[in-house]
């Protein structure tokens, strides 16, 4: 049975990073090479400095710091890495497509296949390729058909090994994982491949949460957890609409409901809209798939999941102006959180920026703090939206590094990330400093409303 002693890792971002850095971590005898083609990010990855890596992620650091440089590395030497790895992860970025056929729902997989054809290329040894990225069903199939077409005798088995790690609780997700998924050709060869990748995972993960599946079916598994995850917000957030029309309050439901052991308390929380780089990405895929296999009512059904959302992130950003007694037109609007979610720094598709884009229409006057973000980050997720000039966007959206100018003489306060800082302010100064009436509009329901409302805040959460 082959023991992998060399890991190469194409692709250091959100996945690629923490992943090979938990992967080294554990297994001290095999050599871990991340290799990416954005020099700026292989650099930010081996400062010295540990608060300068890319990427935010508690706990990540300190991995960092006891593996890098003992048998973790980070490259831009991609030939050199791949010829050295007995084992190579594929962990690029999937986005949805921008152009072309499928524009706009399909994955656009040029990343993975300049990554088959440069394997293809450079290989000189048998090796394991590795699907980390988040892959519509049968990929496998075009990757083996590059990597097979080289006609140097070099041998290939491919896995799909997804990831389930969601960010900002990435260290522990991948430290503890509910499981390890790898998808494999039932063959005799394929079978020793999936035994190679277990044994890399079984240093740290309990065999027994080590499932192992035909490749269609690990692959397709990704796309259907993350459409799961993602209803639930949604239905979550359909009824938050129906509690608002009728004094049912959605925490206490969202409690009800999930005390049933069949529907379990998990991701049952209201929000202004789920954001981040896998939700609508993955839907959309699989609807696409659905749809190109002509399964239309299966790709209708998921696809309102995405329409919920869009619809609660718009229904959040109307329901201000309306509050605002219909115009926002010059008002400061104030935003607490810009990223998807707490704890990291990541903010695509995050809800902020499309409530944030809706008020700028209704010229807003938009002052965002949020603890991990830059301002030049917030500049250019709302450039990417296209919706006005980039000098528009500047003049409509500032950013404050301290929260507290950022809040001050604000008409109204929206808070689109659940930071945990957000809840320790002092309210009392923050009322003082704003313009009267005082709105506080709670997007992700973290603030304690009856303590705002003591205060002098006019308070609106989110399915109450
Ligand atoms: P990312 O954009 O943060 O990182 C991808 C990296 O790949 C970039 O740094 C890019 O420069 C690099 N890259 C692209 N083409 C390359 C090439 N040919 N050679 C070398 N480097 C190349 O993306 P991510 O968030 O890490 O996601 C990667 C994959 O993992 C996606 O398929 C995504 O769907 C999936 N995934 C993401 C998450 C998440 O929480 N972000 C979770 C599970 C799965
Ligand atoms: C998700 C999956 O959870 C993870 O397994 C997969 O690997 C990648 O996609 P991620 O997007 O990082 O992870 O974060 P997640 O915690 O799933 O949150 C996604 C979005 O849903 C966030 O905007 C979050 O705020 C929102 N959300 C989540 C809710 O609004 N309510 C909830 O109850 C849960």
């Amino acid at each position: 049975q082959q023991k992998i002693k060399s890991i190469c890792c194409i692709g250091a971002g959100y996945v690629g990073g923490p992943t090979m850095a938990v992967m080294a971590q554990r297994n001290p005898d095999i050599k871990v090479t991340v290799v990416d083609l954005n020099k700026q990010r292989i650099a930010d990855w081996n400062d010295a400095d540990l608060s300068k890596l890319p990427i935010f992620e508690p706990g990540l650091d300190q991995v960092v710091e006891e593996a890098r440089g003992r048998n973790l590395f980070f490259s831009t030497e991609v030939d050199q890495a791949i010829q050295e790895a007995e084992m190579i992860f594929i962990s690029v970025n999937t986005p949805t497509k921008t152009y072309g056929k499928g524009k706009g729902m399909a994955a656009d997989l040029k990343y993975i296949e300049l990554c088959a054809r440069q394997i293809a290329e450079v290989a000189t040894t048998d090796k394991i390729i590795v699907e980390k990225s988040t892959l519509p069903v049968k990929t496998a199939q075009a990757i083996k058909s590059i990597l097979d077409h080289t006609g140097n005798g070099v041998k290939f088995q491919i896995l799909s090994n997804p990831e389930f790690l969601a960010e900002g609780t990435a260290m522990t997700d991948l430290a503890n994982p509910d499981r390890v998924l790898i998808g494999g050709e039932q063959t005799l060869e394929g079978k020793k491949a999936i035994q190679a990748l277990v044994d890399v995972y079984a240093t740290w993960v309990a065999k027994s949460q080590i499932l192992t599946t035909n490749i269609w079916s690990s692959e397709l598994s990704k796309l259907v957890a993350n459409a799961f995850l993602a209803q639930r917000v949604s239905s979550i957030n359909a009824i938050s609409e129906l509690c608002e029309a009728t004094e049912a309050n959605v925490e206490e439901v969202a409690k009800a409901i999930g005390m049933d052991s069949r529907i379990g308390p998990k991701f049952l929380k209201a929000s202004v809209g789920f954001g981040g780089s896998c939700f609508q990405k993955d839907i959309l895929n699989l609807v696409y798939i659905a749809k190109s296999l002509g399964l239309n009512q299966v790709a209708d059904y998921w696809e309102q999941v995405i329409l919920m959302n869009n619809h609660q992130r718009n229904r959040f950003a109307n329901n201000i102006v309306s509050t605002l007694y219909n115009t926002v037109s010059g008002k400061k609007i104030a935003f607490l959180g810009w990223a998807f979610k707490k704890d990291t720094n990541d903010t695509r598709e995050s809800a902020a920026i499309y409530v944030a884009d809706r008020l700028m229409d209704e010229r807003a006057q938009i002052t965002v703090y949020d603890p991990k973000v830059t301002a030049t980050q917030m500049q250019g997720d709302i450039n990417y939206l296209n919706t006005r000039s980039e000098s528009e966007n500047k003049q409509y959206l500032e950013t404050e590094t301290d929260p507290y100018k950022a809040l001050e003489g604000a008409h109204a306060i929206a808070v689109l990330t659940e930071w945990d800082e957000f809840k320790t302010y002092n309210w009392q100064t923050i009322y003082n400093n704003m313009s009267k009436p005082a709105f506080v509009f709670d997007g992700r329901n973290v603030l304690d409303k009856v303590e705002l409302e003591k205060i002098g805040f006019i308070v609106q959460s989110i399915g109450k």
